[in-house]
């Protein structure tokens, strides 16, 4: 049995059991809660944004993608985590994968993107890659004019409301970028500020799924720290570039947390120009 599917059955496993009891102790956490209602006449606004198509294309972003085969792979990962989501009434999950360069960030925000298209589903999409935040890159946002994000937030220069942005033509999607790299991400992760912001986070529940954009669990031990917030976990492997070795290590460090699937990125194995099948 290969290593994702071992991995895949543990998951199935896990959803058999009933839910652990809520954990006791100070911190607030994104408590597991009914799939975003359908009445959202007053959900939250926040600072409007337009995206440049071009950018979008470019980084190949929802909805400027054109090839059918990654728009339905992207549709059918939108389904089945929605499906998922809603089994469990889960409402967050995590972004992360084995080592760099696999496909995360690509992952969260077209993930996040699919998502925010369904009319009933509102979406935040949060850069929690603190070290080597990407998400304001692939959107083509910049901070050129002062504009806040995740790191200002957590050091304290700025608020909520600072930080969170809603494209335009994405009206059902809010994103909290970031803008600066810090060294001591996992510090920062599990500081006193980052449970605001979770609490801030679970002011718009059940309205939002929250999609958290993280680096690979064997680079540091910032998913670690971080998972107590989150309902569970997306692993993305790319197909020919992650390694046995490292998935196995992936694999163990992610067996205390629930795992809501794996995408297989950069895989040949479906009809041509598919980019993500979806392993389970
Ligand atoms: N399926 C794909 N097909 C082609 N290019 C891809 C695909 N997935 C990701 N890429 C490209 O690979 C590069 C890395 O992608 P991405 O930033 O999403 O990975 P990551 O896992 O988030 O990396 P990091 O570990 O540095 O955070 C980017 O240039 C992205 O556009
Ligand atoms: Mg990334």
């Amino acid at each position: 049995m290969s290593i994702i599917e071992e991995a895949v059955r543990k998951t199935a496993e896990r959803y058999q059991r009933p839910t652990p009891p809520e954990q006791s102790g100070g911190r607030p956490r994104l408590r597991r809660v009914p799939p975003p209602a359908a009445d959202t006449s007053n959900v939250r606004r926040f600072q409007p944004i337009s995206l440049d198509r071009a950018v979008l294309e470019e980084n190949y972003i929802l909805p400027h993608i054109t090839d059918p085969g990654a728009l339905r792979a992207y549709k059918i990962l939108r389904t089945r985590m929605l499906r998922r989501l809603d089994a469990n009434q889960w409402h967050s999950f995590a972004v992360t994968g084995a080592t760099a360069g696999e496909g995360k960030t690509l992952t969260s925000i077209n993930l996040a993107m699919a998502l925010a298209q369904d009319s009933n589903t509102w979406v935040f999409l949060v850069d929690l890659d603190l070290q080597r935040p990407k998400v304001a890159d692939y959107l083509g946002l910049t901070n050129s004019h002062g504009e806040r994000g995740l790191t200002d937030f957590l050091l304290g220069d700025a608020t909520f409301e600072q930080i969170v942005y809603s494209p335009s033509t994405a009206e059902r999607l809010a994103v909290i970028p970031n803008f600066q790299a810090v060294a001591n991400a996992s510090d920062l992760l599990t500081s006193p500020r980052m449970d605001e912001l979770v609490q801030a986070l679970e002011a718009e529940k059940p309205r939002r799924i929250v999609i958290f954009d993280m680096p690979p669990v064997l680079a540091s031990d910032d998913v670690l720290a971080f998972s107590p917030q989150v309902d569970g976990m997306l692993l993305v492997v790319a197909e020919g570039t992650t390694g046995r070795d490292a998935l196995r290590g992936a694999k163990e460090l992610l067996q205390e947390m629930n795992l809501l699937g794996v995408v297989l990125n950069r895989s040949e194995a479906q009809d041509e120009g598919a980019y993500y099948s979806y392993a389970r």
